[in-house]
């Protein structure tokens, strides 16, 4: 069976859908309680989510070679995070995600685990 690294088109395509995601973020207002949060510049933003998806996707584990375990949660408490912040991120990916195009059922699964681990970086009320 193929990874969802696979079905993207490997390491090309996961770079592609970081770079239009924090472009999104960047450029559309709707996803400023997001920015802010984030530093002025989003370089390091983009090449650690680049690692960490393609692990998470089942390709090569680049962030636990670099960084250790990821501890996402553990890394997301310095930041509000409710379902606001939550959702703002979702729409953020599932827009990246239309903009290139991915193939509906591969992006049905994905948004599905997306939300997951988005909803599990909850950390504060509303
Ligand atoms: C739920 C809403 C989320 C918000 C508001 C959020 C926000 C942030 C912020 C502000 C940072 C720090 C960036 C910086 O250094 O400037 C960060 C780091 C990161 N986020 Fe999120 N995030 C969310 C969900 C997610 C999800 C769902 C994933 C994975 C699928 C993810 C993966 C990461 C990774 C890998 C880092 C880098 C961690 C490190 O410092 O090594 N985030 N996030």
């Amino acid at each position: 069976m193929q990874t969802h690294y696979e079905r993207i088109g490997g390491e090309e395509v996961v770079r592609k859908l970081v770079d239009r995601f924090y472009d999104l973020m960047d450029q559309q207002q709707n996803f400023q309680d997001i920015r802010e949060l984030h530093a002025k510049s989003l370089k390091a933003s983009r090449e650690k989510l680049f690692m960490f998806l393609s692990g998470w996707l089942g390709g090569p584990q680049l962030y636990v070679e670099k960084y250790g375990h990821p501890r996402l949660r553990q890394r997301h408490l310095p930041f509000a995070i409710s379902e606001l912040e939550r959702d703002q991120w979702m729409t953020c990916m599932i827009q990246a995600m239309q903009d290139l195009g991915l193939e509906e059922d591969l992006s049905e699964e994905l948004k599905r685990a997306f939300w997951k681990t988005a909803d599990f970086m909850r950390n504060k009320e509303g």
